[in-house]
């Protein structure tokens, strides 16, 4: 295996810190000199500086100050410590927006916001862009050879749409490059649809909201802007440091910016999380999944780096409802979740609670009380002592046996359409159900986008391909007559990529040859509905049940050359096909009808990785609410442990010679996890 680089150059350790914002604590200098102490109390190494503080530096226009900043740099330096510094563009300062009103957005209403909150600039306005350019390059060109500077933060959450003429004008301007001609744009949005024939790009309003592919279009566009925004950031920086890696800190699935664009920008994955990890979460388990699917995705966005956690929170968030304690044996949990898939740091929000303003009572490390006796502070320091055990982990990776597609054009596409049941998050939800039942047997995922290599797996699953892009269909067929096992869903291969229905049946694209069946209708049950399934004797191979409860979503079938292995047993569709195989070139092509629930996803992937020989990291499925993750280095395993229940666990390991790295001790065969615990286990291989 080759060496993995790592977070930051020539810094060996995992990551742990926090958002560090000293500018708010400039009057108080004992403060400062006090979070000092603390950092090295705590642990804690890596700190993320500057994110909020352009009034710090520039109070007036151009003229900057920076010796504050030049202070907290040499000090951590002198602590060995390393800082993520951010560009601060996420929000602006007051005489900025009131001299340039230009840099204010413009909501759909046509009207300007007033100044007010963060993360509402305008994406093209030419004054936003250079005032940042120039405070960014000030930055750059002071610290670039900093010793404690260890990576770039980009802005800060980057989201959101403006609707200024020069937005409107920027999204014409980028619809006529794209399309070429306006006839052009007509036919592949479909623009006869309510006489929306337009004679000039001019003519086109994004809030016009009765055209899909405008809708989705839109999107792209917004998440081009925004990247355009970015890379106009990272260049100020570059000019200086072009050996400092860059970040900016995701939200997960967050939806307006295709992430898996956005990252071909960036040196270093990094993602904001704050799962409602508590005892009384109604769903803890589909948050841990929803946490896991979404670090697998992070992590698949660059396989051969480790990415971080530039935000958690050691606590509770005050947004959160109810505003839960965070149970000490939960934040390990959720830390080492991140690490076991493929993290190397993980930081919070924030190192110190702040006095005033609308986050003073989110969870810090440093509370208002100022000393390090509290039950946070040490747990933040028991953590940073167990990270000390761990860092041999660094350069390990997770190894992803099977492609699970999750694209973003994909979810606008389902959610531009009316008349799909996928609106808002379902399509996400379907992935997560589907990532579940491989978290489940202990199998890694790779989350990955459509037009995604998938030539490495032998397995790949597309819940809702609803949207193909050009190649999509192309290269799935290669993979499946290459002798790849292909598992679509209803809701697979309906539109083309300005979301135009396919003529000549469903799917489309040449997705109908590769899974032998036509799907010509799907009924939409109301929630809670069911209909019965029922097993064929062809369904042997998989072991599945004799019967399931299709839910949600029955999509009515033709054989077209395809095996039918369930069948629906009621309504008027009962002995039609719900679940179908069919064999292409060398591999194998599996359409499932219809939602047939946890139980049936279980049962059949479990099937698939069986006949596959996939590696499940303890050899046999997994107990319910127990999460194992697997890293492998040259020789060696890593198994990473969270018991998200408060039962105590019995584990045989699926070998001899584990080392629990935390207890600092072997285990003999078998693994005793308490409620809540976690931990991490290395052998040698
Ligand atoms: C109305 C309109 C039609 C069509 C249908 C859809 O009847 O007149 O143009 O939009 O609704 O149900
Ligand atoms: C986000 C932001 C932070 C802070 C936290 C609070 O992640 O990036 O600045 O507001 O939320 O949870």
């Amino acid at each position: 295996m080759s060496a993995r680089p790592l977070l930051i150059p020539g810094f060996s350790r995992l990551l742990h810190g926090g958002d560090y914002n000293p500018d708010q604590w400039l009057k108080t200098p004992e403060v400062i000199d006090e979070d000092f102490r603390l950092m090295q109390l705590a642990g804690c190494n890596t700190f993320a500086v500057g994110i909020f503080a352009w009034t710090s530096y520039e109070r007036e226009e151009g003229v900057y100050h920076f010796a504050w900043l030049d202070r907290i740099m040499d000090r951590m330096a002198e602590a060995g410590h390393k800082v993520v510094l951010a560009t601060p563009s996420g929000a602006k300062p007051a005489w900025l927006s009131q001299q340039y009103p230009e840099v204010r957005r413009v909501g759909r209403d046509g009207l300007r916001e007033p100044h007010a909150g963060r993360h509402n600039h305008c994406w093209t306005s030419p004054v936003y862009r250079r005032k940042v350019a120039e405070i960014n390059a000030q930055l750059a060109e002071r610290y670039a050879r900093h010793p404690a500077l260890g990576m770039w933060h980009i802005s800060n959450e980057y989201s959101g749409e403006c609707y200024c003429d020069r937005c409107l004008t920027a999204f014409r301007a980028w619809l006529a490059e794209r399309y070429g001609d306006v006839d052009a744009l007509n036919e592949a949005w479909w623009t006869a649809f309510w006489s929306h024939t337009f004679t000039s790009f001019e003519q086109i309003d994004p809030r016009d909201g009765s055209i899909d592919a405008l809708k989705l279009d839109f999107r792209r566009f917004i998440s081009h802007i925004t990247i355009d925004f970015m890379r106009a950031e990272i260049a100020a920086l570059k000019r200086f440091s072009s050996d400092v890696p860059v970040a900016t800190n995701l939200m997960g699935t967050h939806s307006g910016i295709d992430y898996a664009k956005l990252v071909a920008e960036l040196d270093v994955v990094a993602d904001d999380q704050y799962p409602a990890y508590t005892p009384d979460a109604p769903d803890l388990w589909g948050d841990v999944l929803r946490v896991a699917f979404k670090d697998d995705l992070h992590r698949a966005f660059k396989p051969d780096r480790p990415w971080m956690l530039m935000e958690s929170c050691p606590d509770a968030p005050q947004w959160k409802h109810p505003v839960q304690l965070k149970r000490p044996k939960l934040h390990q949990a959720e830390m080492l979740q991140a690490l076991g898939h493929g993290a190397e740091g993980t930081c919070y929000f924030q190192w110190r609670k702040g006095r005033g303003g609308g986050e003073k009572l989110h969870g810090a490390v440093v509370d208002h009380v100022g000393h390090a006796q509290t039950r946070v502070f040490q747990s933040v320091a028991e953590l940073s002592k167990n990270y000390q055990k761990l860092n041999e982990i660094i350069g390990s990776q997770m190894q992803g046996q099977v492609a699970l597609l999750y694209d973003w054009e994909v979810r606008w596409a389902l959610e531009a359409t009316e008349g799909v049941r996928s609106q808002r998050e379902a399509y996400l939800t379907t992935c997560i159900e589907h990532y579940g039942a491989f978290a489940r047997q202990g199998v890694a995922v790779d989350v990955v986008s459509a037009d995604a290599d998938l030539s490495r797996y032998s397995l790949v699953v597309a819940p809702q391909l609803w949207m193909l892009a050009p190649t999509v269909a192309e290269r799935i067929a290669r993979f499946v007559e290459a002798g790849g096992t292909f598992v679509a869903t209803y809701y697979t291969g309906y539109c083309d990529q300005t979301n135009r229905c396919f003529t000549g049946g469903f799917p489309g694209g040449g997705l109908m040859d590769v899974l032998g069946i036509w799907n010509e209708e799907t009924d939409w049950l109301p929630d809670g509905a069911t209909r019965r399934v029922t097993a064929r004797p062809e369904a042997a191979a998989l072991k599945l049940d004799s019967s399931y409860a299709a839910e949600r979503l029955c999509a009515l079938l033709h054989l077209r050359g395809a095996t039918a292995l369930l069948d629906y047993a009621e309504d008027f569709y009962a002995g039609t096909p719900a679940l179908t195989r069919h064999a292409y070139g060398k591999g194998t092509a599996y359409y499932q009808a219809t939602a047939l629930g946890a139980a049936f996803l279980r049962d059949f992937y479990a099937g698939l990785i069986d006949q596959l020989g996939l590696h499940r990291c303890l050899g046999r499925e997994l107990p319910a609410n127990l999460a194992v993750q697997r890293r492998l280095s040259a020789g060696r395993e890593y198994l990473f442990f969270q018991n998200f229940s408060a039962e105590e666990r019995t584990l045989p390991l699926p070998g001899l010679g584990y080392f629990d790295l935390l207890q600092q001790q072997d285990v003999a065969g078998v693994l005793r996890l308490g409620g809540w615990d976690s931990t991490v286990l290395r052998r040698e291989l």
